[in-house]
């Protein structure tokens, strides 16, 4: 049976949201990035795309916010689809079960991340695309305005600048890994596209849609075209299923069951191969950095309607 002919999703979707909307909302908006801490954080959306191209929505579905780390999808696919190089001898492929911002590991594994998904990981990615692209910043722009169809999906200067004067966490990270030679360009060339990406600003209509090749073998279901080869689909996802959530990749995958992103702006990207791309947002982050509500949001969904991959 269809997708669409089970259930009318946004009416599901306001039934968990009243549902959710009687427990305590027990998150924090991030505030470490001092931009961030001005979001009202009682916004809430949701977005679903069927890859037959149907669309269910609820809340603040197109209200743009700071994507954060879910862009680090979109860089490791821009990479993992141009670069002829094995990208895997500058990255691992295991979870971390660390935080996304930990400095332990990579001083045992000689400055190699554990995988593209945590922080460091990403910022190889980037060196990565630096050396491959001839304009970093503009080209990985281009690529997401492509995929999210909407050509006004950009960058946020301010949230850039705003992380960039307190990321000493991030400047630790990269430098260590340059200590080892796993950065090769200038720091600073890294790190502003590292910023730039974790700035962008999209909503969970864009995302959903801008996600939805990962449940369709790679492929732009609307336009049909080809963004990474059917092998490198699942192995993305893999990596989302196992990476995806820091050190809670585990207890996503135990209560929602699919492969998915998390950033500290509040937003949760999940695909459900061969169906569907859900997004969801609640600022309000729990202890591990995941939103607080958008977790709990999704397990409701994917129990209730049995569509998780497990
Ligand atoms: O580098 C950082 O700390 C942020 N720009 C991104 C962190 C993030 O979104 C991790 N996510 N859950």
């Amino acid at each position: 049976m269809a997708l669409h002919e089970m259930m009318n999703y946004s009416q599901l979707f306001l039934e968990i949201f009243n549902e959710l909307q009687q427990i305590e909302d027990r998150g924090r908006v991030a505030d470490y990035i001092p931009e961030l801490a001005h979001i009202n954080p009682d916004h809430f959306g949701v977005h679903l795309t069927t890859i037959d191209g149907r669309q269910y929505a609820f809340g603040d579905s197109e209200v743009r916010f700071s994507i954060q780390s879910i862009a680090k999808v979109f860089t490791f696919v821009l990479a993992y689809s141009r670069v002829k190089s094995n990208i895997w001898e500058r990255m691992d492929m295991e979870p971390a079960g660390t935080p996304f911002n930990s400095l332990i590991q990579l001083e045992y594994d000689r400055g190699i991340p554990r995988n593209p998904f945590i922080n460091a990981g990403s910022m190889v990615v980037c060196d990565i695309l630096a050396d491959q692209l001839a304009s970093p910043r503009e080209n990985v722009l281009a690529f997401i305005r492509s995929l999210s169809r909407n050509s006004t999906v950009d960058y946020n200067p301010i949230v850039a600048h705003s992380e960039k004067r307190s990321g000493f966490r991030n400047y630790a990270l990269v430098n260590l890994m340059k200590s080892f030679g796993n950065i090769r360009n200038e720091i600073d060339k890294v790190m502003d596209l590292y910023f730039s990406i974790c700035s962008l600003e999209m909503s969970c209509r864009e995302l959903s849609e801008s996600f939805l090749f990962l449940a369709n073998n790679g492929i732009v279901p609307h336009s049909g075209e080809s963004i990474l080869s059917p092998s490198r689909t699942k192995r993305t996802n893999a990596l989302m299923q196992t990476c995806g959530f820091y050190d809670e990749a585990g207890q996503f995958t135990f209560k929602v069951g699919l492969p998915g992103k998390s950033g500290v702006g509040g937003g949760i990207v999940a695909v459900h191969p061969g169906k569907y791309a859900i997004a969801v947002w609640s600022p309000r982050l729990n202890k591990k950095g995941n939103s607080y509500k958008g977790m709990l949001f999704l397990e409701e969904f994917t129990t209730r309607t049995k569509l998780s991959i497990f």
